[in-house]
């Protein structure tokens, strides 16, 4: 961890600099675990539209969507919840250091917390990890397809449940757990970003 003072005005200038928050070995997952800067701040606009929202990072990883969307939008609050206690304790060191007062970190399995108290959702394919045996951020968890079909459908589910106008971002989805109700309203030109409000 960097000294704060430093940190606080320049972490946000590019990728390389935020993940300078965090030690080295995190820093090696950025490119294929933690949304890039210019990705993090596009899905924190659509879904912070307006103040007051609240906006869940499901699978917060490191916090880093968390921590852009609470640097750049202000106004709103940033959650995240993440399953792997160490890398809980990296966001939460990272939101020290950068003094974001509205990013929260939760640790635990999004399975295990209320859904229904947030306006807006963030989705970085977290339960991909499931359906490949490369690139695992670590083995600290287990892996299966059936795990990855289970958690599609309860968040699938829980989608169903929200109310009409709720928003959603996917990157890098298989839409598994997007129900039919949720309708795209915008997309990156390569199509792995993609926005949703629910009918
Ligand atoms: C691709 S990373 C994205 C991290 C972060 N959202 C970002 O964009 O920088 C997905 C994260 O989801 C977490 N995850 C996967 N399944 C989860 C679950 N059921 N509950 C909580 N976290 C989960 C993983 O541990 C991993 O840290």
């Amino acid at each position: 961890m960097q000294n704060s003072t430093y940190l606080k005005p320049n972490c946000y200038v590019n990728d390389a600099a935020f993940d300078w928050l965090y030690p080295e070995k995190i820093q090696q997952l950025s490119r294929r675990h933690w949304t890039p800067l210019s990705i993090a701040k596009t899905a924190a606009r659509f879904l912070a539209h307006q103040p007051g929202k609240k906006v869940l990072d499901i699978g917060s990883g490191v916090g880093k969507f968390c921590l852009v969307g609470a640097r750049f939008f202000p106004e709103s609050t940033f959650y995240g919840i993440e399953q792997r206690l160490e890398l809980h304790k990296y966001a939460l060191e990272a939101k020290a250091a950068t003094q974001a007062h509205n990013a929260c970190f939760m640790h635990g399995n999004f399975t295990q917390i209320d859904l229904s108290g947030f306006d807006g959702f963030y989705f970085y394919n977290a339960f991909f990890e499931n359906l490949t045996d490369e690139d695992h951020i670590d083995n600290q968890v287990e892996f299966a397809t059936s795990i990855y079909n289970y958690y599609c459908r309860y968040l699938f589910r829980e989608l169903e449940k929200t109310a009409s106008g709720t928003r959603l971002v996917t990157f890098h989805s298989l839409e598994d757990e997007v129900p039919p109700c949720f309708q795209i309203v915008d997309a990156s030109a390569d199509l792995m970003l993609k926005m949703w409000i629910r009918r």
